[in-house]
């Protein structure tokens, strides 16, 4: 049977080179980076290269990135810290965050009794900025967290504007970019960003591992308590392999940027005009959308929406519904619901997600497999 993966905003197919770099640090640099022998020596070497590689592609210091297991991770350090740390009382959200942000929110928020100020969402899955100034307002000192690119709907927000009016409010400002990370340019010493997190599995890199962008003069306490790794603040034996294999494949991504962008974007705007074609009300959910994010809402009855996944699996056709954690739930999406009428949320919207990986054969096949459903 035919397998096609369009659900590259869950995760990414590992390029071949970062498996053949990974491969190889495995077997020369087994050493553990804070032993002082050459072994070691070497190992930590290879932790730091990779580090500077990060730094360079988003123009910030190799100090200010720290290795991490996850963006989930790093984005639970950074607002517990924030709070902890920086005597934080509020912050200000979106409701169609990642649940690693809502749900990290709402757990600091019982743990804390912080205040949470949520930043209305519009239909076409765009913020109402204006009320952002409103928001900014408060004497209570704040952190914004807002992630860059929608995972549900590849929703675009505008990332500097957000900066930049955190920063003349003295707000901090934590943004998630791991839908964007490697798939477009960001300038770290343009945009007014403190705290950022990027996860290697969406660019073409390993699972299990990802990292934190800490402003300079920005000082956290530890998340682990231990060893002196990542400058004291994440204990424990450093994944080399890892770590040197998300460089390798960040370093792949933005070299070649261009082209691939290029590519993925006219497969996206093949596959919705294919879509549209042999379905002819079908609506694109948000508005100022991603170049590799597709979100269609079918005109489907709603009958079809719990079956379409399965029978799409069936077919070997990977999409998502929502998240990836809720594909197969029959919970709504958080996202969808905050954009979408009661009569249209019922219905089956598909989030279909490309690599240059994927060709306009399969999505000639994905359109052929809809129709027979
Ligand atoms: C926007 C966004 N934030 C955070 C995460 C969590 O990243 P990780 O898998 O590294 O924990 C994801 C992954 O689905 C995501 O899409």
């Amino acid at each position: 049977m035919q397998k096609v993966y369009l659900d590259n905003a869950a995760t990414t197919p590992i390029r071949q080179e970062v498996i053949d770099e990974m491969v190889n640090v495995m077997q020369s640099d087994f050493g553990n980076p804070s032993s002082t022998h050459s072994v070691g020596r070497s190992a930590k070497a290879v932790i730091e290269t990779s580090r500077k590689t990060i730094a360079k592609y988003l123009h910030c210091n190799a100090q200010e990135i720290i290795f991490t297991s996850s963006a989930t991770e790093a984005t639970n350090w950074i607002l517990r810290s924030a709070l902890k740390d920086f005597g934080i009382k509020r912050i200000v959200t979106s409701k169609v965050e990642h649940h690693a942000t809502l749900y990290t929110i709402q757990a600091l928020q019982e743990e804390f009794g912080i205040e949470v100020a949520f930043i209305k969402t519009l239909s076409d899955g765009n913020l109402n900025y204006n009320e952002l100034g409103d928001l900014l307002s408060s004497e209570s000192k704040t952190i914004v967290s807002l992630l860059h690119v929608n995972n549900e709907t590849g929703v675009v927000h505008d990332i500097e504007r957000i900066g930049v009016m955190c920063h003349q409010n003295k707000a901090l400002f934590h943004c998630d970019t791991v839908q964007s990370i490697g798939k477009t340019e960001l300038d770290l010493q343009q945009l007014p960003i403190d705290f950022l997190v990027a996860s290697a599995h969406k660019f073409h890199g390993p699972k299990g591992i990802g990292f934190a962008f800490v402003r300079k003069n920005l000082v956290l306490q530890p998340m682990f308590f231990g060893g002196e790794q990542e400058k004291g603040w994440r204990a424990g034996t450093e994944s080399v392999h890892q770590i040197a294999g998300m460089a390798k494949a960040l370093q792949l991504s933005y070299d070649n940027l261009n082209a691939e962008r290029e590519y993925i974007a006219n497969l996206k705007n093949y596959c919705f005009e294919q879509i549209s074609d042999a379905f002819p009300s079908t609506k694109q959910n948000g508005t100022n959308t991603f170049y590799n994010i597709l979100n269609v809402l079918l005109p489907f009855s709603s009958e079809k929406t719990v079956m379409i996944l399965f029978n799409l699996d069936m077919k070997g056709i990977a999409v998502s519904r929502g998240s990836a954690c809720q594909s197969g739930s029959i919970k709504p999406s958080h996202v969808l619901a905050e954009m979408l009428s009661d009569e249209d949320l019922i219905k089956p919207s598909l989030r279909i997600s490309f690599s240059h990986y994927n060709t306009k054969s399969e999505i000639d096949y994905l359109v052929k497999v809809l129709k027979e459903i």
